[in-house]
């Protein structure tokens, strides 16, 4: 599985414990690090960076974190094909992939510690998409998507 991760101004701090933290467990992590070499470049394209990289398929998954996730999580939901969640809970990141197939996961460094977000972080990347029951919702969302993305 290939993982990116970024972050903007607000969530430096957390980003590089995530990275240290995946790179133990021997994760295939990736710091896409678009803000290096820019002035003050503001999370919407930071975000936007990386889930076009979901997108094409160059990474399997992404990690977006600002200062309470709730921007990157905005952004990431506006490239067709890429589904983002904010979780600032365990119970709440594994759901994130097991129902809703989510393939980026955002948080805020403003609400939760280092210790909690790797926890999120682990819960997520350890869940695969349970289909089942959810396979028919998340199906209609992608349709929906579908819809919508004609609107140009
Ligand atoms: C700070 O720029 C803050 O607006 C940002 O990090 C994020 O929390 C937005 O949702």
């Amino acid at each position: 599985m290939k993982i990116a991760i970024d972050c903007d101004d607000a969530a430096v701090s957390l980003k590089a414990v995530i990275v240290e933290h995946l790179k133990r467990t021997g994760r295939d992590i990736t710091d896409l690090n678009y803000s290096a070499g820019k002035t003050n470049p503001l999370y919407p394209e930071i975000g936007y960076n990386l889930a076009k990289k979901i997108q094409n398929g160059t990474y399997d998954r992404g990690i977006l974190i600002c200062g309470t996730g709730l921007g990157m999580a905005m952004i990431a939901n506006k490239v067709e094909g890429v589904y983002a969640g904010v979780c600032h809970d365990c119970f709440s990141a594994e759901r994130l992939k097991k129902s809703n197939d989510a393939n980026v996961l955002t948080m805020g460094e403003r609400v939760i510690g280092p210790e909690l977000s790797k926890m999120i972080v682990d819960a997520w990347l350890n869940s695969e998409f349970s289909g089942g029951g959810s396979t028919e919702k998340v199906e209609q969302m992608r349709q929906l998507e579908k819809e919508s993305f004609r609107i140009i």
